[in-house]
């Protein structure tokens, strides 16, 4: 059997159980990539008390694992932009394979470390970066090879979900259910990546560039968080018959392709609805296959390091053959991707939830009404509840049908003049994930 040697950079959540689950499952794992494949190398500023490395050599500068001689895989998982590529760049430089968990460097620089790669006859692997334990990049690059992807739309970050699931089902207030997320490792060092859809945004130009045969790219993301969300919009979700899930959607069009994270109103019916906590699902509607759904815990620690297990193994069977066997990084070549046109937010068409504030005086529903049947909106449903005495104000909720956003947008500015309305209509875009 030959040696695969790993070094591991980073420590933390998702190193500590790279390293673990290779300790516990060695024999099973050696078996299935046909290689003793050992850790000899740790690139970590301090240790992890989840962990015990024994002997194992570590160096507290992550850049001494990219020289070691003796390496063959270098699994980057420190996280961030600038030295997360600084290091796998020099890992590939020295002719080592490199693994990453990393979704920002791969959304952001991959199209650069995936060249240098190519070109220097290594292997770039990163089915961790995308809902953590989910096998969702080789199901896209491999298992669905012979389909043309009409959409995908996913909850693929597992943070946003916990905190949503916590709040629909607990009522509980969104710092503290944050807080946990924290304290449980599936959040990212800044958390903002995490409530703003930065995450999820990366995820999806991965999503989408295996998907579609797409450039990495970011640029075009319509990208929104779930911090405006309010309790009572998933109150009056429910009570119209639908959950609220952070949603990274994308899909093909005759123009373009449209690429968008967001809060989505999902019927409480459907399957990913009921996708609760940290883990995450992603939904996939192919030409051969019609839809499939890959679902799974997307962040915490051995959820995480089983997908970059998976990469380990890929390569340590891949290593005697020469790189023109080599399933390509994104399923096609490079130079075979092709750019497509971004359709923007404002060009969708979709179904919407509104919520607006009202003066509670006679005709004043109807003016906001009348706007909508002007442009053309058809009123799916509508709630106003009725207010204690002494509150002048009441809630309008309205569901729309399928409508162009930039005519949506363009009601919603008349109805925001009407005197009775206070402050702006919040919208949360709605899909049924049947078409
Ligand atoms: N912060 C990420 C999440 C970790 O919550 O999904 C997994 O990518």
């Amino acid at each position: 059997m030959k040696s695969v040697q790993i070094g591991i950079c980073g420590l933390g959540t998702v190193g500590s159980g790279v390293y673990n689950i290779l300790q516990r499952n060695a024999e099973l794992i050696n078996c299935r990539a046909n290689s003793a494949i050992t850790v000899t190398h740790i690139g970590s500023r301090r240790d992890n008390p989840l962990c015990d490395i024994g002997q194992t050599r570590i160096s507290r500068d992550i850049f001494e694992v990219a020289r070691d001689p003796d390496i063959d895989i270098v699994v980057e998982l420190i996280g961030g932009t600038s030295v997360a590529f600084d290091l796998v760049m020099m890992s590939i430089k020295h002719g080592k394979h490199v693994v990453t968990a990393n979704k920002a460097l791969i959304a952001e620089n991959g199209a650069e470390i995936i060249a240098a790669a190519e070109q220097r006859g290594v292997i770039v692997a990163f089915e961790a970066a995308v809902a953590g334990g989910i096998p969702i990049v080789k199901a896209l690059r491999e298992g669905l090879a012979g389909n043309r992807i009409n959409w995908l739309a996913g909850i693929i970050n597992g943070t946003s979900n916990f905190i949503l699931s916590e709040m629909a089902s607990k009522g509980r207030a969104f710092p503290d259910v944050l807080a946990e997320a924290q304290a449980k490792g599936y959040a990212e060092a800044d958390p903002t990546f995490d409530i703003e859809g930065i995450d999820a945004a990366h995820k999806l130009a991965i999503l989408a560039s295996l998907a579609f045969s797409i450039p990495l790219n970011i640029e075009g993301i319509f990208i929104q968080g779930i911090t405006q969300l309010q309790q009572l919009d998933i109150v009056y979700a429910r009570e119209l018959g639908y959950a609220i899930k952070h949603l990274g959607i994308a899909r093909q069009t005759d123009e373009g392709v449209e690429l968008r994270v967001h809060p989505t109103l999902i019927p409480e019916a459907s399957v990913i609805a009921g996708v609760n906590g940290v883990l995450n699902a992603v939904m996939v509607d192919a030409d051969a296959l019609g839809s499939s759904l890959y679902y799974g815990r997307g962040a915490g620690s051995e959820p995480t390091a089983s997908s970059v297990l998976a990469d380990i193994v890929d390569i340590s069977r891949t290593l005697d053959n020469p790189p023109s066997s080599w399933v390509p990084t994104l399923g096609c070549p490079l130079t075979r991707l092709v750019e497509q046109e971004m359709i923007p937010v404002t060009n969708i068409e979709t179904c919407y939830y509104l919520r607006f504030s009202m003066f509670d005086a006679p005709g004043a529903l109807s003016d906001a009404t009348k706007i909508m049947a002007e442009a053309g909106i058809s009123i799916e449903a509508i709630i106003q509840k009725e207010q204690p005495v002494g509150i002048d104000y009441v809630n309008v909720i309205v569901v729309t049908n399928r409508i162009p956003e930039r005519l949506l947008n363009a009601a919603l500015s008349k109805i925001e003049q009407l005197s009775s309305v206070q402050g702006s209509v919040f919208i949360i875009r709605l899909e049924h994930l049947d078409q």
